[in-house]
C-alpha cells in the first residue's frame, strides 16, 4: 500500500514511479489479499496491448469484504439516505454487507448466471444496486451497470452490445417529487433486446407492474431460502470485472472494459491517497452507480480501503435546496464529492439553504466531472467549506478507471480552476499540433498520458480497433484523452475542455453523433449539427442547428417533438436547449460539418470566423447568424 502523506512523500513517489515502475505499483498492490501473488506486475506498451499483475488470482468483492472482516466486522461499510427525508435510512456493517452479497450471488447463481457472463443492471440508487454489483464480482460475472435515466432504445443497445442475457433491474426509481417507472421501460428495452432470458427485479416503488413468466422473477421471492454463506471464486487478473459505456464521438456508445486486478490497485491507490480518509469519516459521493464515479468512488474505492461510504438516493434540490446540507449534518459526512453542476444549481438558490445548517463535520470537498469555474470554486469553498476545508478538483475518465491528475486533500496545494499535479505513477504530457511535447514546463496542448497505468480500459469491448482508432491512433504511442489542457510553471494542470466532439451537458458526456442521429429521425429534419455552448449551470448546453423540409415549420411544435424524440432515443440528459432552422451548415470541401464555426455561433459571437477559405459555402455563416433561436 503507498500513503503518500505528506508533500515530501508526493516529490519520492513520484520519482519512484520514474526511475523504477513496476516496484512502485508492486508497493501500491501489496496489502491486498491475493489468492496467487502477482509476479508479473505491468506489460505492454502504450500503443499495444497492455495488462497488469497478469498472472495473479484474486476475487474483487473478497478484497472489498472478507479481507475486513478481522478488524472491521462491525464497523459501518455502507449507509443509504432515501429520496424521502422522511423515510429511514438504512445502514449496514461490513459483516452485513458481505451477508448481502453472499445472498445476492448465491441467488445470482441459482438463476444460473455463470463466470464471464455479462450481467446488466439497471436500478435505483437503492443498496440492492451496490450488492448485485458486488455479487457479481464474487462469482466472475461481469457487471455492466446502465444509468437508470437511459430510454429504452439505450438499454437496449448496450444490452446487445454487451451480450447479456441476465438483467437485474429495481421495479422504480424514486428522484425528487417524481417516481421513474423503471419496469416499463425495461419491458421496452426487452422487446427489442430478447436475447435476455432473466430479468431479476427488486422490489422499490410501489406501481402496479406486470411480471412476464417465466422472464421475470421477484429478487424477494428468487432469495428465499438461498444460503449466506458463498464461497469467491478465483479469477485472474486481466479477467474482466465491469464494461462501462460512454459516449463516442461518432457511431455508438463505447463500452470500456475494466479488468480486475489493476483496476483494484489502481481504485484503492486514488481514494485512499486524493481523499486521506481516515478511520471514522464518512465519505459521501453524490454520484450514481450508473456512471463511473460511483464505480470507483462510492463503491469499490471506499470498500477496498475499509471505509464508509454513503449513497444516496434523491437529487439536491427536493424537497429543497437545502437537502445535500441537511444530509451532511444528518450523517455527519467528513468527505463530500460533487460535480460542478450541482454546485452551480445549489448556487443559483443563494444563502437561505445554508440557514441551522453547521456543515461542521466536513472535512475535505471534491469536484468531478467537468471543469470548475472560479465562481462556483469559490462559492465551494466559503458556502460549503467555510473556508477551512481543503478543495480536490479530479481529473479522469470512465477509461481512466480512477483519478489521474488532482490535489491530496491536505498534502499538496489547491488552486482553484487547476486539477493541479499528476498522481504519483501518472504521466500526463501536452502534446502540441505537429505531435510533439511541449517541452517547455508552461504550455498548452492536448492533453495525452505517455506511460501506462494499472486503472486504464483495456478495450472497448468487443472492438480493440475502435479502441486504438479512439484513444492511440492520434498521437502513436500516447494514450489521447479527448481533453485539452494548459500547463502553468509549476506544472500545474488547467483542464479546458474536450477537443472532440463530445459535450459535457451536467457532467454527461454526450456525443454529437448520436443527438444529430436522433434528430434526424424527424421527419421535417433533413439534416442537423449540435455543438456544445458554455451554460451556466449545466456547464455546456446543447444547440442544434437543422435544415428542414419546410423551412416555414412551426417551430414550438417542432421543438416539442424533437425533444421527445431525443427523450425516447437517448434520455433526457441528451435533450438539446435551443435550435436553429437554417438553409445550410458550413461544410468543409470534403463535406465535414465545420463545428467551430457553429460552436461560436452558439457562444453568440457574431464575428471572427477565423479562416473560412476552406468553406464551400461562406455565405452560409452570415445567414444562419441571422436565424431566429428557439
Ligand atoms: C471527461 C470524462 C471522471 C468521472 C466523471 C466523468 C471531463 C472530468 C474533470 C475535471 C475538468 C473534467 C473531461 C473528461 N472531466 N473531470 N476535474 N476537470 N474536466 O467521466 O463521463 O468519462 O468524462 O469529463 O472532459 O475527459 P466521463
Amino acid at each position: 500500500m503507498i500513503h503518500i502523506k505528506t508533500q515530501a512523500d508526493h516529490d519520492k513517489y513520484t520519482k519512484m514511479a520514474r526511475t523504477d515502475r513496476d516496484g512502485f505499483w508492486r508497493e501500491a498492490s501489496a496489502s491486498f489479499f491475493w489468492r496467487k501473488a502477482p509476479k508479473l506486475i505491468s506489460q505492454g506498451k502504450l500503443g499495444e496491448k497492455v495488462t497488469w499483475f497478469e498472472d495473479s488470482l484474486l476475487n474483487l468483492s473478497e478484497n472489498c469484504l472478507d479481507r475486513h472482516m478481522a478488524s472491521k466486522a462491525n464497523q459501518t461499510a455502507l449507509i443509504w439516505e432515501p429520496n424521502s427525508p422522511d423515510a429511514p435510512s438504512r445502514s449496514f456493517t461490513y459483516r452485513e454487507l458481505k451477508r448481502e452479497v453472499e445472498v445476492f450471488a448465491n441467488t445470482l447463481k441459482k438463476l444460473g448466471v455463470k463466470k464471464g457472463d455479462r450481467v446488466v443492471i439497471y436500478m435505483a440508487m437503492i443498496p440492492e444496486l451496490m450488492f448485485s454489483v458486488l455479487a457479481c464480482a464474487r462469482i466472475g460475472a461481469v457487471h455492466c451497470v446502465v444509468f437508470a435515466g437511459f430510454s429504452a432504445k439505450s438499454l437496449s443497445a448496450r444490452i446487445e452490445d454487451s451480450g447479456a442475457e441476465f438483467i437485474i433491474i429495481s421495479s422504480g426509481a424514486a428522484r425528487g417529487a417524481k417516481c421513474i417507472p423503471l419496469k416499463g421501460i425495461v419491458d421496452d428495452a426487452l422487446m427489442m433486446s430478447p436475447r435476455v432470458k432473466t430479468c431479476l427485479a427488486i422490489k422499490h416503488t410501489d406501481e402496479a407492474l406486470s411480471m412476464k413468466t417465466p422472464r421475470d422473477v421477484w429478487y424477494h421471492e428468487a432469495s428465499i431460502g438461498v444460503s449466506d454463506s458463498c464461497e469467491a471464486v478465483s479469477v485472474s487478473g486481466e479477467d474482466p470485472l465491469f464494461i462501462l459505456y460512454t459516449s463516442g464521438s461518432t457511431g455508438k456508445p463505447k463500452g470500456l472494459l475494466h479488468t480486475t486486478a489493476g483496476y483494484m490497485v489502481y481504485a484503492e491507490y486514488t481514494f485512499r491517497n486524493v481523499f486521506q480518509v481516515q478511520q471514522g469519516d464518512l465519505f459521501w459521493c453524490t454520484a450514481d452507480l450508473g456512471w463511473i464515479t460511483g464505480h470507483t468512488y462510492l463503491t469499490y474505492g471506499p470498500l477496498l480501503s475499509g471505509a464508509t461510504t454513503l449513497m444516496f438516493e434523491g437529487i439536491p434540490t427536493w424537497p429543497d435546496a437545502s437537502r445535500f446540507w441537511q444530509v451532511i449534518d444528518r450523517h455527519q459526512v467528513t468527505h463530500f464529492y460533487t460535480a460542478p453542476t450541482a454546485i452551480r444549481t445549489l448556487e443559483a438558490f443563494g444563502l437561505t439553504p445554508f440557514t441551522g445548517v453547521a456543515l461542521d463535520s466536513l472535512k475535505v470537498l471534491g469536484s468531478v466531472g467537468e471543469p470548475i469555474n472560479e465562481e462556483a470554486w469559490q462559492w465551494y469553498f466559503e458556502n460549503v467549506g467555510r473556508s477551512r476545508v481543503p478543495i480536490v478538483d479530479t481529473w479522469w475518465q470512465t477509461e481512466t478507471g480512477g483519478i489521474m491528475i488532482s490535489t491530496l486533500a491536505g498534502v499538496t496545494p489547491a488552486l482553484p480552476t487547476f486539477a493541479t499535479l499528476p498522481l504519483p505513477g501518472v504521466e500526463p504530457v501536452l502534446l502540441n499540433s505537429d505531435g510533439k511535447e511541449v517541452a517547455t514546463q508552461a504550455g498548452e496542448g492536448a492533453l495525452c498520458i505517455k506511460e501506462p497505468w494499472p486503472g486504464m480500459a483495456r478495450t472497448v469491448f468487443g472492438d480493440w480497433q475502435r479502441y486504438q482508432d479512439t484513444y492511440l491512433k492520434a498521437y502513436p504511442g500516447y494514450y489521447f484523452t479527448g481533453d485539452g489542457a494548459k500547463r502553468d510553471d509549476h506544472g500545474n494542470y488547467r483542464i479546458t475542455g474536450r477537443i472532440d466532439d463530445i459535450i459535457i451537458v451536467s457532467g454527461h458526456n454526450i456525443g454529437t453523433a448520436e443527438v444529430e442521429d436522433a434528430l434526424d429521425l424527424h421527419p421535417s429534419v433533413v439534416e442537423s449539427a449540435v455543438v456544445g455552448y458554455s451554460h451556466p449551470v449545466k456547464g455546456q448546453g446543447i444547440h442544434g442547428f437543422l435544415i428542414c423540409s419546410d423551412p416555414s415549420i412551426d417551430r414550438d411544435k417542432l421543438k416539442s417533438e424533437l425533444l421527445t424524440l431525443v427523450t425516447r432515443e437517448l434520455g433526457p440528459i441528451a435533450k438539446p436547449e435551443r435550435f436553429q432552422v437554417v438553409a445550410g451548415l458550413p461544410k468543409t470541401r470534403s463535406g465535414k460539418i465545420m463545428r467551430r464555426i457553429l460552436r461560436k455561433i452558439a457562444e453568440a459571437e457574431t464575428k471572427d470566423f477565423g479562416d473560412v477559405s476552406t468553406l464551400l459555402n461562406p455565405e452560409i455563416v452570415d445567414q444562419i447568424l441571422k436565424a431566429e433561436i428557439f
